[in-house]
């Protein structure tokens, strides 16, 4: 028996880590806390949302008040969290926000699991969930270990940093039991369309541009959303107290290559003529201190805990193109309203 608080399970990772955890482990309570930001939809669960071990509750980590409330009520053994500000244009925008969510909303729920969890931290467990973009940008050769040095460039990667930095602190400090990962880019099923790849199938699907950032050279590496969510399941329950991990799907791929790779697809997919989707390709001013490649090495969770991906990417984009055509309704309900400002706002100068 135990009862977690997943944060950020509205959201794009979040949702697939609270329905793998509900639907895999009826013996704990999972207790759903988010916000529901722009990022966040509940729409993203409703084939969970009737599961007796499950609970939502919405409220905002940085409120301080609220989250020692909830602590007390629910008395939670264990917090895996995934709440935050998470796209980088955003934060180049707003990096206030970041801070406010992404270091004062941790470090707020390290302190109620502190002040909760006091003599019990041998049966507690804060699982920080946090991503590569903390090491910085690697030239052309070279991986990301666990022991690489942290270099954030954007504000939403020195977000991340720092508040990677105080979940470590407060194992050092306190004595707390915490685990972090470090994920590569996720891909798959309720991915907000303003990241790359949803972005891009949205785009193509309504021959609306496809904005390409600089020359599009720059690299990430694509793991599936769902080997993301088992990853964590699997570091939750087996990592060793203050241990840290990388996540990534060893799949590196150039954006130009892999937004012609979706054109390549939805063509076949909409039937339309070899060639068609690729001319909505358009290059825009690049983003502002773009990390060029980011590549993980998973080596440490692989010979450890025994996990690799369990998807090819071919396999996988295919699975999130087919998903994101069937659910045009979840598409057009989070791109209208206030996304469309932003949108306009973000690409109009490019
Ligand atoms: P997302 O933006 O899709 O979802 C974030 C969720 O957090 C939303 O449901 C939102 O409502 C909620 N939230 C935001 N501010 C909140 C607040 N103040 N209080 C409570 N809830 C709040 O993000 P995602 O892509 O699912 O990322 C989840 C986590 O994984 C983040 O911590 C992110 O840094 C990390 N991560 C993401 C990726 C990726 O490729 N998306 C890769 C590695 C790590
Ligand atoms: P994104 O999905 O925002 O993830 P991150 O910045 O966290 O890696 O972007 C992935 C890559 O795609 C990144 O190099 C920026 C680029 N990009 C574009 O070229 N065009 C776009 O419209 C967006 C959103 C991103």
């Amino acid at each position: 028996m135990k009862k977690i608080i997943i944060t950020g399970g509205a959201g794009f990772i979040g949702s697939h880590v609270v329905r793998r955890f509900v639907r895999n482990y009826p013996e704990y309570t999972i207790i759903n806390l988010d916000k529901l930001t722009y990022a966040g939809n509940l729409a993203n669960l409703k084939d969970i949302e009737d599961a007796p071990n499950y609970k939502f509750v919405k409220g905002d980590i940085v409120d301080i008040d609220f989250i020692n409330q909830l602590f007390e009520t629910e008395q939670p053994d264990a917090i895996i969290h995934l709440a935050a500000e998470s796209h980088v244009d955003r934060s180049i925008t707003n990096p206030l926000e970041f801070v406010m969510t992404n270091v004062v909303g941790t470090v707020n729920l390290l302190n109620a699991a502190r002040n909760n969890w006091k003599g019990k931290y041998d049966k507690t467990r804060f699982y920080h969930v946090s991503t590569d973009e903390v090491y910085g940008t690697l030239g052309e050769d070279g991986m990301f270990t666990e022991t690489t040095a942290y270099d954030p460039h954007s504000p939403y990667s020195a977000s991340k940093a720092s508040s990677d930095h105080f979940v470590r602190a407060y194992q050092d400090t306190y004595g707390m039991d915490t685990v972090i990962s470090n994920c590569s880019n996720n891909y798959g099923s309720y991915h907000f369309p303003e990241k790359l790849i949803p972005l891009a199938i949205h785009n193509i699907q309504q021959n609306k541009p496809v904005p390409v950032y600089g020359k599009g050279e720059n690299i990430r590496d694509w793991l599936w959303v769902e080997d993301h969510a088992r990853a964590i399941d699997l570091i939750f329950h087996k990592a060793k107290s203050g241990s840290t991990y990388n996540i990534g799907g060893h799949n590196e791929w150039k954006n130009i290559d892999l937004i012609k790779l979706l054109c390549t697809i939805l063509d076949q997919k909409l039937n339309r003529p070899a060639g068609e989707s690729a001319k909505l390709i358009t290059f825009v001013t690049d983003r502002a201190g773009h990390d060029l490649r980011y590549a993980i090495d998973a080596t440490k969770l692989k010979t450890e805990l025994g996990w690799v991906p369990s998807i090819t990417f071919e396999e996988g984009l295919e699975k999130t193109v087919d998903w994101y055509l069937a659910n045009e309704a979840w598409l057009n309900d989070v791109t209208s309203g206030h996304y469309q400002d932003y949108y306009k706002e973000q690409y109009s100068n490019r």
